[in-house]
């Protein structure tokens, strides 16, 4: 699909720009630019994908009867580009984005969007803002494709118009400073998802419903909620925003199977693969929270870490329940999740070989 496109006339200024970047944080700032494609269903029902285009970055005029406002018709996806050291950019397995963000979409009742054009929007928007892509050690742009619908009816049906938009947010640690273990609560008040629910599909709303248990979290001094599904033994879900990894004495790396509920994460089946590549027995299966408990108790568990794009690998030191806390043995350097987390990095930055061909150039 062809882009036309329109510079902003205010870009920040390289100095706003350099200061931003000195300390990017989590999705507080954006770029100056974004990319945006619109589609539309005709009476005869046929629908088709249309003015694709790079504009400055600004408010969304929108109706205030757009179906996305009241019945949260949204799905987004989340990938970064890394700037390596030659001064090129490249993201990590776009293609994996563009499928999960298909699945989204025929889940939400939202029009599939080729994957060339879901890879071209990203080269698009990051050719204009290339000088947003951070250098920083474990720094990147994170990029946010999303599709709203925007059609002005409130009826509850599928939505005639459509948009796909996305954003770029220069991305150091999600949880902020430097890479520590991070403490997450249980949380038995709520459930993420059900059979037949949303839970694999990466809809907004399924992180609006997971708020309430992060305020609780949060009042439990914990930074991540972690969910359990309550018709299946308490088997462990996964986070408010990431997939969760037990790493056994024996060697074995042990992730929550996806089972419809579960998120499909980029970054959980790189992990996965790094680890096969390590000669790591790995098992995708139900993993209970007494599980969890009792390994951690006879020591068999040596690590718990959580996986995302946003969260890279990210140690749990900790998980609090109302009865009391399991503590997760701190990662040392020569940890699985350090290994698996250096190995993953070095790959995305360009600093170990990417034998997987994960890499695609923007
Ligand atoms: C991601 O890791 O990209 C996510 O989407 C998680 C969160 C920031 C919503």
């Amino acid at each position: 699909m062809e882009f036309s496109q329109q510079l902003s006339t205010h870009p920040k200024s390289a100095e706003q720009r350099a200061e931003i970047l000195a300390n990017p944080g989590f999705g507080d700032h954006f770029t100056d630019h974004t990319a945006v494609i619109d589609w539309t269903q005709d009476a005869e029902g046929k629908g088709g994908w249309h003015d694709a285009r790079v504009e400055p970055y600004g408010p969304i005029a929108m109706d205030p009867a757009s179906a996305v406002l009241h019945y949260g018709q949204e799905i987004f996806e989340g990938l970064k580009a890394y700037r390596h050291a030659d001064g090129s950019v490249w993201t990590f397995r776009p293609e994996a984005n563009a499928e999960r963000f298909n699945k989204s979409a025929v889940r939400l009742a939202l029009p599939e969007l080729p994957e060339a054009d879901f890879i071209e929007s990203l080269r698009r928007l990051v050719s204009v803002d290339k000088a947003w892509v951070p250098s920083g050690d474990g720094e990147a742009l994170y990029l946010r494709p999303f599709m709203i619908a925007t059609e002005a009816f409130l009826g509850v049906r599928p939505s005639r118009e459509v948009s796909y938009r996305v954003i770029a947010s220069p991305a150091g640690n999600y949880f902020g400073g430097e890479l520590k273990p991070v403490s997450i609560w249980l949380s038995t008040t709520y459930a993420r998802a059900g059979r037949g629910g949303t839970g694999e599909a990466k809809c907004g709303g399924n992180y609006a419903a997971s708020l309430a248990a992060q305020i609780e979290a949060e009042s439990h001094g914990c930074k991540q909620v972690l969910f359990l599904d309550p018709f299946n033994d308490n088997a462990v879900e996964e986070l408010g925003g990431m997939n969760v990894f037990f790493v056994f004495a024996d060697g074995t790396l042990v992730t929550p199977a996806l089972n419809g509920t579960i998120l499909h994460g980029v970054t959980r089946s790189s992990v996965l693969q790094l680890a096969r590549d390590r000669g790591l027995t790995v098992q995708e299966r139900k993993i209970t929270i007494d599980e969890w408990r009792d390994a951690a108790a006879d020591g068999t568990l040596t690590e718990v870490f959580a996986c995302g794009t946003a969260a890279v690998i990210t140690p749990i030191g900790e998980l609090k329940t109302a009865e009391g806390s399991i503590a997760c043995p701190a990662p040392g350097p020569d940890s699985v999740a350090m290994g698996i987390r250096a190995e993953l990095l070095g790959i995305q930055t360009g600093t170990v070989e990417d034998t997987h061909g994960w890499l695609t150039r923007l």
